[in-house]
C-alpha cells in the first residue's frame, strides 16, 4: 500500500521518497524532501490532533484489552542476502533505478487484452499467497517464507514486486502482530499466536505476437512465456513480441497456532470490511464510499482505521491514482469501467498511529496493539467489481 501523512496537506506515497524520522516514542513524523512530484488528484488529509479528536469522541477502541503486556514486543531480526532473479525474468522499469518510485499520475483502465493480462497477474499472486499461506506455523521464519514466494514466482516466470521497489530489500511482505505493514522478511521464527499478515505483489509479463499490419495480439500464459524466454527464443523472435508487464497485488492475514479471541476477531472483521468495500463497487460510484463503508464496519467492533496508508490504482504500474482511503472522508473521484485498483485496509485493536522502524519500511502501531489487514486488486465491471486475485 501506499503510505500518507496527516502531517502533509495532500496525500503522498511513501514511494515518492518521503521518509520519516523514526522514534521509538512518536509517531511518524515526515521529512519533506524538495522535488518529490505531487500526486495529480490527492487529497487532504485530518490534522492528527483533530482526527485523534474525532477518534475519542466517535470511536473509542478497545484500550483496555490491548495484552501488549503477554505478548513480546516484536523484534528486529536477521535480513539475508538479496535473492537472486535469473536474467530472462523481465524486470520492472523501477528495479535497480536510484529513483525512488512515487504515486503516478491517471487510472489503470483497460481494454479486453489488459483486463485478461490483469487476471493472469492477479491469480498468479492469488496462487501465490495461498501457497505463503499454508506454510505459516511455528518455527518457520518470515525469511523462509520469502524464500518460497520469491521461487515460486520466479518459477512462474514473473518477477516479485517488492525486491528493489524503493530499495525494499525482500521479495514480499511479511508482517507480524503490531506490524501494520511493509514488515522486511527476516530471521525472527513465527510463534504461537502470532498473526502474520503476507502481502504479495507480482509483475507478470505477458507476450504479445504482433503480425505486421495489425496489431492482432495474442496472450499466452505464463507457463508459455516461461518457454519462450530461452535465449534462443528470445533471440529469434524478439522482434516480433511487445513485452507488457502488469502487477497483481493480494495480501490476507494468517493465523499461525493458537492465537486469541480478540486477534481472531480483529482479523475477521477486516476481512469483512474488505468485503464490503468490493460489495458497493461499480462505475460511478465516489471512491469515498469505500472509506466510509470500512470505517463503520470497523467502528461497530470499536476498532481503529489506519489513516496513513492507502490502496492505490495499480496495473503496468504497481501504484498510480487514485489513492484509496480507508476512512470516512470527502474526497471527489468516481469509479470508472475497466479501472483497476486496489483496496486493502489496516485495523487497529489499539492506537492507529504508526511508528517506522530505523529500516525505513518496517509501520508498527505506537502502542504495540495488534494490526491486520487484507488486500485485493479488483477490476470494475459494468455490474460491479470483479476480484481479480482470486485462485
Ligand atoms: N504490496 C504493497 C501494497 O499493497 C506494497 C509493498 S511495496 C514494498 O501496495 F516495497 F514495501 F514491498
Ligand atoms: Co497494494
Ligand atoms: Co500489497
Amino acid at each position: 500500500m501506499a503510505f500518507t501523512t496527516s502531517l502533509q496537506s495532500r496525500l503522498m506515497s511513501s514511494f515518492l521518497g518521503e521518509r520519516v524520522i523514526q522514534s521509538a516514542m512518536n509517531p511518524l513524523q515526515p521529512l519533506h524532501r524538495s522535488g518529490c512530484p505531487s500526486p495529480k488528484d490527492v487529497s487532504k488529509q485530518v490534522p492528527r490532533a483533530l482526527s485523534n479528536l474525532a477518534d475519542i469522541l466517535f470511536n473509542k477502541r478497545n484500550q483496555g484489552s490491548l495484552q501488549t503486556d503477554k505478548r513480546k514486543r516484536l523484534q528486529k531480526g536477521k535480513v539475508s542476502p538479496r535473492r537472486p532473479v535469473p536474467s530472462h525474468v523481465p524486470k520492472p522499469p523501477y528495479v535497480d533505478s536510484r529513483q525512488l518510485p512515487g504515486i503516478s499520475s491517471g487510472p489503470e483502465v483497460h481494454d479486453a487484452k489488459g483486463i485478461e493480462c490483469m487476471r493472469a497477474a492477479g491469480k498468479l499472486a492469488a496462487e501465490v499467497l495461498s501457497f505463503a499461506g499454508t506454510l505459516v506455523k511455528p518455527g518457520i521464519t518470515t525469511d523462509e517464507i520469502d524464500q518460497a514466494v520469491h521461487q515460486m514466482i520466479i518459477d512462474n516466470g514473473a518477477y516479485p514486486s517488492p525486491l528493489g521497489y524503493g530499495g525494499f530489500p525482500k521479495s514480499v511482505c511479511t508482517s507480524v502482530n503490531e506490524c501494520i505493514c511493509h514488515g522486511i522478511p527476516d530471521s525472527r521464527p513465527l510463534e504461537d499466536g502470532d498473526i502474520i499478515n503476507i502481502d504479495v505483489t507480482v509483475y507478470l509479463n505477458v507476450s504479445f505476437l504482433v503480425h505486421s499490419k495489425y496489431m492482432f495480439s495474442q496472450i499466452h500464459s505464463y507457463y508459455f512465456w516461461k518457454v519462450l524466454s530461452t535465449d534462443f527464443f528470445q533471440s529469434s523472435l524478439r522482434s516480433t513480441f511487445i513485452i507488457q508487464g502488469y502487477h497483481g497485488d493480494t495480501s490476507a492475514t494468517f493465523f499461525c497456532g493458537n492465537v486469541d479471541e480478540d486477534a481472531k476477531k480483529l482479523v475477521e472483521v477486516t476481512h469483512d470490511c474488505l468485503q464490503k468495500a468490493i460489495s458497493i463497487c461499480r462505475p460511478g460510484v465516489e471512491y469515498s464510499r469505500i472509506g466510509k463503508t470500512i470505517h463503520d464496519h470497523a467502528a461497530k467492533f470499536k476498532l481503529g482505521v489506519v489513516r496513513q496508508f492507502v490502496g492505490h490504482g495499480i496495473g503496468r504500474v504497481f501504484h498510480s491514482d487514485p489513492v484509496i482511503l480507508h476512512y470516512r472522508n470527502n474526497e471527489r473521484g468516481r469509479m470508472l469501467l475497466g479501472q483497476t485498483f486496489t483496496i486493502e485496509p489496516m485495523l487497529t485493536m489499539g492506537s492507529i498511529n504508526p511508528v517506522l522502524w530505523s529500516d525505513d519500511w518496517t509501520a508498527v502501531t505506537e502502542d504495540g496493539s495488534l494490526s491486520a489487514q487484507f488486500e485485493h486488486t479488483l477490476l470494475i465491471t459494468e455490474n460491479g467489481a470483479e476480484i481479480m486475485t482470486q485462485c
